[in-house]
């Protein structure tokens, strides 16, 4: 098949492009420079003219809290002109399946966990990322009104939160796993005593190896017809923030102590998706945290040593 991955630059992109079964395909993966995808005739032209069968849209504007929080035009306005471009290009090119990515944001701030595919929009969202947040929902639901009213087949996947090979471990973009290996790294080189975390470490969190969600995509794309329209991807289970900090200190080698400062905020207590319908699709990740932050941590002293 002839296969579109929009961000084949960006982590999800480049694990599914280190994925084995990739063969098979044949991908499209021009970068900014070539497509920038929040121009809506270049992208709708570039699709009549490619003809791919099928787009993987894992583009988008990704970003931490602060970057949200700064910046909420940027993140509303690029990802929704990304989705809405995508899914408009790929209608009017007669593209009929496109598997797009949303992310766990798009629930419901006060959603009980194990968060249902069917609690989208059910409430308010969280204040720190509302934009992002919208133009994920807005992504999904213009989707899903194309399918309504025109027949096409276009699927969202909502995977958890990733970490692993490709991640960006400078504090400023760092998510919670890259920026606990980075400082274990950092104070096992200091040969620092203490290493502190916020708060009392026991909030949960829910983070895939991108390389599973490469894995899962992969079989996705084979078995398409067979995916439902929304479907979240994750691991069905969750660890205390503690637990990233205990593993990563196995990984890197640190043998020092750890120091809650309980004056700092923990944000969520738990986000964890519902994994009934990746279930009953069949499918598991297979990753454990110790080999995948063992994974996650090598990708980073390659970096660090130039050689990714
Ligand atoms: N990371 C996570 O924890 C996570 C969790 C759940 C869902 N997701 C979703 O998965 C998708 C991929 O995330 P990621 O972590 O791989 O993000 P990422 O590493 O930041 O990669 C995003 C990619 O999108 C490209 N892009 C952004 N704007 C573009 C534009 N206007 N035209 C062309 N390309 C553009 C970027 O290109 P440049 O390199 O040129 O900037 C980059 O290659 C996103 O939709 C995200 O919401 C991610």
């Amino acid at each position: 098949m002839r296969i579109f991955l929009t961000g084949a630059r960006g982590m999800v992109g480049q694990n599914l492009l280190e994925c084995p079964g990739l063969g098979v395909h044949e991908w499209l993966t021009p970068d900014r420079r070539e497509l920038d995808l929040r121009d809506q005739a270049s992208v709708v032209r570039w699709l009549k003219e490619h003809k791919p069968e099928m787009i993987l849209h894992a583009a988008g504007r990704v970003g931490g809290i602060q970057a949200n929080i700064e910046s909420p035009v940027e993140f509303l306005i690029e990802n929704l002109d990304l989705g809405r471009n995508i899914l408009m290009g790929a209608y009017e090119a007669g593209i009929e399946r496109v598997l797009n990515l949303g992310s766990t944001c798009m629930y419901p701030r006060a959603a009980v966990n194990p968060l249902r595919e069917d609690m989208v929009l059910q409430g308010a969202l969280e204040p720190t990322n509302e934009g992002y947040a919208l133009a994920k929902v807005m992504t999904q639901r213009l989707g899903a009104y194309l399918n309504r009213e025109y027949g096409t087949r276009y699927k969202t996947l909502i995977p958890c939160n990733l970490y692993g090979r490709w991640d960006k471990f400078d504090p400023e973009r760092s998510h919670l796993v890259p920026a606990v290996l980075r400082k274990l790294h950092e104070a096992k080189t200091k040969a620092s005593p203490t290493v502190e975390i916020w708060g009392a470490g026991t909030a949960r969190r829910e983070f895939m190896d991108a390389a599973d969600l490469a894995d899962f995509m992969i079989q996705a794309i084979s078995r398409y017809d067979e995916l439902p329209d929304l479907m979240n991807v994750g691991l069905g289970y969750d660890f205390e923030i503690n637990e990233y900090y205990y593993e990563g200190a196995k990984v890197v080698g640190y043998t020092g102590a750890f120091q809650h400062n309980l004056s700092k905020p923990v944000g969520m207590q738990q986000k964890l998706a519902d994994v009934q319908r990746l279930r009953q699709f069949g499918w598991t990740a297979p990753t454990t945290l110790a080999t995948g932050m063992a994974r996650a941590y090598e990708f980073y002293l390659n970096q660090n040593r130039g050689l990714e």
